[in-house]
């Protein structure tokens, strides 16, 4: 299988980090080449959605005639909780911007059968066309949207078990002492693979192993981002800290064309 090495942007800080990543997203809405935009959840997110939402106010960019769907969410937690995607994304982005929410899909966790949910879901994205743009951060243990370590390159929109490492990693965003949920639903690596770009953002040095895993380390399941290398168009836009321990033959191709 070929293996395609993602363009690599490392800049000096978490600023330039997002704007850089919001100007992606910006260029290919007002260019008409991302009509359908796959959404992330997480810190990284924070500061690109306000940069979108600043270049909105100032009228450079307008969601009205974009679809979004989001990676993620967990499941049995309401959109009212904090903790929520939905919640996060309603606070980031979707409340303060001209998209219309009924165009702004993410999967239902709290749905009664997550099986027929995750259907739904893969049918709607296949309807509307496909995703055109898909954004992404990354877990400190490798993976992108939920898909954990161990998840089939194939996979769908499912149900999925999180690790303890994810939990923690996450609990900042639940009210102290809540119990972060053990499970959530999202899109697969297969349905991710099928967006026609992919635009993955890390900031910090605790994503640094990830980033490393996933660019120079083995194609492996054991490291759910290295599965990028699998598309002919990812960019990942990232900062020193978060690129310090890319190593090899990539580390030297990003030095010689830096
Ligand atoms: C969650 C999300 C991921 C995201 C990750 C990193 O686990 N499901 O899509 O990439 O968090 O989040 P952060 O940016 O907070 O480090």
């Amino acid at each position: 299988m070929t293996e395609h090495l993602p363009a690599i942007d490392i800049l000096s800080d978490r600023d330039a980090v997002a704007s850089r990543a919001a100007g992606v997203i910006i260029d290919g809405v007002v260019s008409r080449r991302v009509r359908t935009l796959g959404l992330a959840t997480g810190g990284t997110m924070v500061q690109l959605y306000a940069r979108l939402v600043a270049a909105f106010r100032l009228g450079e960019v307008s969601f009205e005639n974009v679809t979004t769907f989001n990676l993620d969410d967990y499941v049995g937690v309401p959109s009212t909780a904090p903790g929520s995607f939905r919640a996060f994304m309603r606070r980031y982005f979707i409340d303060l911007v001209d998209i219309d929410p009924a165009r702004a899909h993410m999967p239902d966790g709290m749905a009664s059968d997550i099986a027929t949910e995750a259907v739904r879901y893969e049918t709607l994205i296949r309807q509307t066309g496909g995703i055109d743009l898909q954004l992404l951060g990354i877990g400190s243990n490798g993976h992108i949207g939920f898909n954990e370590p161990g998840s089939d390159f194939g996979s769908r929109t499912r149900e999925i078990r999180l690790t303890d490492e994810t939990r923690t990693a996450n609990a900042p965003f639940f009210v102290q002492g809540a119990e972060v949920p053990h499970r959530a639903v999202t899109m697969g690596l297969g349905t991710i693979l099928e967006a026609n770009e992919i635009l993955l953002v890390a900031m910090g040095a605790h994503k640094a192993e990830a980033i490393a895993a996933a660019i120079s380390g083995p194609i492996s399941i054991m490291c759910p981002a290295s599965a990028l290398r699998r598309h002919p168009r990812v960019r990942i836009i990232c900062d020193e800290a978060a690129a310090s321990q890319i190593e090899g033959r990539v580390a030297s191709r990003i030095r010689g064309i830096s």
